[in-house]
């Protein structure tokens, strides 16, 4: 699995202070600069007060012109950059599917939510979560220190109970879990957003077989990846900041499940239903993002999913296996 903290973050990406998250980490800053962005706007998908406060915490208002987002690599309010305008509107795009999922999975009655490469996600804060919901949220001890630092500044309410669980994936992080009060008798709510493509297949694979095994029947699984690794080219670059996290994502993308999701989770014994991220845009009234353009030759894709669980250990070998190159 990739180490989020083996790789210094690059010039350009790098913020301002030394106790901030490297590597992937830094992808959690630039997932709440887009999120921090849309909050601006007036026909904003969601608001999110809380991703500001990370964006300003992290480069200090000082390094903002005017009432403009200060600036964190390749995320600037200004849309001086096709990068950041198209990886903006992906990030801030997916937002509301993993939320109305969230908040149907609730509905239906689960308790018990896991967000593994949680990031600083805030639905717990931004979402109408009931009582009785417990919200384990799991990423490196880096990242999770700064989310707790900047939250304990704003002390945001929940009726959740939050579990901070501060382990690196590549560890044992069932353990770390069970150990946090997980009850692997529970249906449970997964919410990976933003992870999968960090993986390698074999890796993919392996913590789809380690969710499989403490899922009680009832639970749900939503994640999302590409359809092929991305490339410096997807996009124009238009300086340094932008080539910083081009390369930073580019190379940190180990592909993923390298299937499609419905065979993937097939496999773990789950039923998947896919949504294009194209799909998902045209419904909330947004243009198509320059880097999913689908009028490309081999258009990258982000592939976004819901799954259900259908028996625990029940995994299907003759799963179709077709590659990503036969996707849609
Ligand atoms: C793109 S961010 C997404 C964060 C969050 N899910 C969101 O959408 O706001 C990816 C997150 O995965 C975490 N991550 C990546 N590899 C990890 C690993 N091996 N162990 C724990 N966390 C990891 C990073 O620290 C980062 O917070």
């Amino acid at each position: 699995m990739y180490d989020p903290e083996s790789r210094p973050a690059r010039e350009g990406v790098r913020a301002t202070t030394s106790t901030l998250p490297t590597g992937v980490g830094i992808t959690a800053l630039i997932t709440a600069y887009a999120r921090a962005q849309e909050s601006r706007r007036r026909d904003a998908l969601f608001v999110d007060p809380l991703a500001e406060s990370f964006v300003v915490s992290a480069v200090g208002t000082a390094a903002g012109t005017g009432d403009a987002l200060p600036r964190l690599g390749p995320a600037r309010d200004d849309g001086s950059s096709a990068l950041w305008t198209s990886l903006c509107a992906y990030l801030a795009g997916r937002t509301p599917f993993y939320d109305r999922y969230l908040v149907q999975a609730l509905a239906d009655g689960r308790r018990q939510v896991v967000m593994l490469g949680a990031g600083l996600d805030t639905r717990a804060f931004r979402l109408p979560l009931a009582a009785g919901t417990i919200v384990y949220e799991v990423d490196t001890p880096a990242v999770l220190d700064f989310k707790a630092r900047v939250l304990a500044k704003h002390e945001p309410t929940s009726a959740a109970e939050r579990v901070l669980v501060a382990i690196d994936l590549q560890e044992d992080w069932v353990g770390a879990l069970r150990q946090a009060g997980f009850d692997s008798g529970r249906p449970t709510v997964w919410l990976v957003e933003g992870l999968l493509m960090y993986l390698t297949a074999p890796q993919a694979d392996a913590l789809m077989a380690a969710i499989s095994a403490i899922s009680a029947p009832g639970s749900v699984f939503a994640a999302e990846y590409l359809n092929r690794r991305s490339r410096m080219d997807d996009v124009p670059i238009s300086d340094s900041g932008d080539r910083a996290v081009a390369e930073l994502l580019t190379s940190s993308d180990q592909g993923g499940p390298g299937v499609e999701p419905e065979a993937w989770l097939s496999r773990h014994g789950w039923v998947a239903r896919r949504r294009d991220l194209v799909e998902e845009m045209a419904d909330l009234g947004r243009p198509v993002p320059v880097l999913f353009d689908t009028d490309r030759s081999d258009p990258l894709r982000s592939w976004l999913f819901t799954a259900a669980l259908t028996a625990v250990g029940d995994v299907d070998e003759d799963a179709p296996t077709e590659t990503r190159d036969s996707a849609p």
